[in-house]
């Protein structure tokens, strides 16, 4: 889940490494050779965009295809302390622990250049693996948690009649061991898990359920998210890193306005050479299915000072309320039901084939890092009533996470 939060980090001209061009790039990190005064100097200019494209057998090819900068992704869970009262009606109070830290390794895969449009074509897979020397405890240590299948089966019942719903919901309670709160590890609940009731929903409802395996990140380990075809920068270096289509198109159908669903920008790794402080660096994010951009922000030192930063971060009207923001209505689901600032409603983008998993998620920009936050939405009702009748309504915290990636010396 690389999220809204974005961090762009561009090489500044006063070091003298960026003459190289190297180019770094990381979850949604990227570095790129040359702004201010090279940009003026035709030579250097020259030598930069020589540097910069992707052209097979060059050094910004090889760390585009299988970037070095370290990613690292920590969980913090919440465990629940008080079920029984928050299934009679009490708020929930949550301990956190953490943080669990998987290192996070891309690489992309059937890669392949059109020289007629000067665009490459890849897969990216993401490999994630536990550090137990960089967590508090194993990865399956176990906490009290909302039911994500449950909740999920439970909230897709809500357009039913209500003797219906409340007939479900007697008969998912019959279930040996199904609790609105069940204790699950730190893994399953982040990567994914196979769940008896979706397996069960498999058979009872044919085709409408094709996997029984659910997380919050579940199916992201060792698969590709689509195809992307991106600018390669050798003819036309404004555009390097641009994506040109994302699985064949350049528009998505999660979204409610037109707008919401274009693909605009690079893939968060890569962006164009020579920018200055007032441009916006555009990336579509395949996680949450949506398109955001960057604003400068400030700049940074990092490598222990080799290296001279440009941060670029997410602005706050990316996820300002529709009233205040109108491009973003198009992100309200169904059309017309907007959320409040700051949250932003993924059940769309995270559909389990016919099933949508109710979560929104919110965010903030701290420093050189993504966090965010995953909700759950608990949509209390007669759906619950045989798990928990006096529920509230509420967006339940299952746990949030660090997502970082740290330029050392090495890359620089
Ligand atoms: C890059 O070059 C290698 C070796 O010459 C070749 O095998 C590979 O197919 C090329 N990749 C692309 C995307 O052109
Ligand atoms: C991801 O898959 C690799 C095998 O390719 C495995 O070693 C690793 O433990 C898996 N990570 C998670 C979080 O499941
Ligand atoms: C933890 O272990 C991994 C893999 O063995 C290693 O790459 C990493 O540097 C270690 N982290 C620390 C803080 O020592
Ligand atoms: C229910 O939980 C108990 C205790 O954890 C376990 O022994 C039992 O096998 C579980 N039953 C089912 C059907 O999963
Ligand atoms: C990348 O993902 C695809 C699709 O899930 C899979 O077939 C392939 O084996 C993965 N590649 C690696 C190196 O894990
Ligand atoms: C893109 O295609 C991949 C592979 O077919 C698929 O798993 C993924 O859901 C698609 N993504 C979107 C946003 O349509
Ligand atoms: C900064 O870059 C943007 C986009 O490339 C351009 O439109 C703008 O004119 C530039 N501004 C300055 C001050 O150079
Ligand atoms: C939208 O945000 C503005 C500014 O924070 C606030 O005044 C307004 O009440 C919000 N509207 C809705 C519908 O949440
Ligand atoms: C999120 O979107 C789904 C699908 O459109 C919708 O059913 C649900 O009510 C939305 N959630 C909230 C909290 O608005
Ligand atoms: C997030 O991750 C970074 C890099 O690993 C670390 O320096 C920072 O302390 C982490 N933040 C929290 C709150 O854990």
């Amino acid at each position: 889940i690389e999220l809204f939060l974005l961090h762009f980090f561009i090489k500044a001209s006063n070091n003298q490494r960026c003459r190289t061009g190297t180019l770094a790039a990381g979850l949604v990190l990227l570095i790129v050779g040359s702004i201010g005064l090279v940009a003026y100097d035709p030579v250097l200019r020259w030598q930069v965009l020589q540097h910069i494209a992707l052209r097979n057998g060059t050094m910004a090819y090889s760390q585009f295809i299988s970037p070095k900068v370290p990613v690292r992704i920590q969980f913090y869970a919440f465990d629940l302390q008080n079920p029984i009262e928050v299934i009679n009606g009490d708020r929930p109070f949550v301990v956190q622990r953490g943080p669990f830290t998987y290192a996070e390794v891309r690489r992309k895969e059937d890669v392949s250049y059109d020289e007629l449009r000067d665009w490459l074509t890849y897969k990216q897979n993401r490999t994630y693996l536990f550090l137990r020397n960089e967590s508090v405890a194993d990865d399956s240590w176990r906490f009290t948690t909302a039911n994500l299948p449950l909740v999920t089966i439970l909230n897709s019942l809500r357009f039913m009649p209500q003797a219906l719903q409340r007939f479900a919901s007697a008969a998912l309670a019959a279930f040996p061991n199904e609790t609105l709160f069940p204790r699950l590890s730190v893994r399953d609940v982040a990567f994914g898990y196979h769940d008896k009731l979706l397996r069960l929903a498999h058979e009872v409802i044919p085709g409408m359920v094709y996997t029984d395996f659910i997380g919050v990140l579940a199916g992201l380990n060792n698969t590709y998210d689509g195809v992307y075809t991106i600018s390669a920068g050798l003819r036309d270096p404004q555009h390097l890193g641009e994506i040109q289509a994302f699985n064949g198109s350049r528009s998505l159908h999660f979204w409610s306005s037109e707008l919401a669903n274009l693909v605009i920008g690079s893939d968060g790794s890569l962006a164009p050479p020579f920018l200055n402080k007032s441009a916006l660096l555009p990336a579509f994010i395949s996680d949450i299915c949506r398109s955001l951009y960057g604003v400068f922000d400030s700049e940074v030192d990092a490598a222990g000072g080799l290296l001279r930063l440009w941060r670029f971060t997410g602005p706050d009207r990316l996820l300002a309320n529709a009233s205040e923001n109108p491009d973003n209505a198009g992100y309200c689901t169904p059309a017309g039901n907007c959320l409040p600032a700051g949250l932003f409603n993924l059940t769309e983008c995270k559909r389990l084939d016919g099933l949508h998993i109710p979560v929104p998620l919110s965010g903030a920009v701290l420093q050189l890092y993504k966090r965010l936050q995953i909700n759950l939405q608990l949509d209390a009702g007669p759906a619950y009533a045989a798990f928990a009748p006096n529920l509230r309504s509420q967006f339940y915290p299952m746990l949030w996470i660090n997502e970082s990636a740290v330029v050392d010396v090495d890359t620089a």
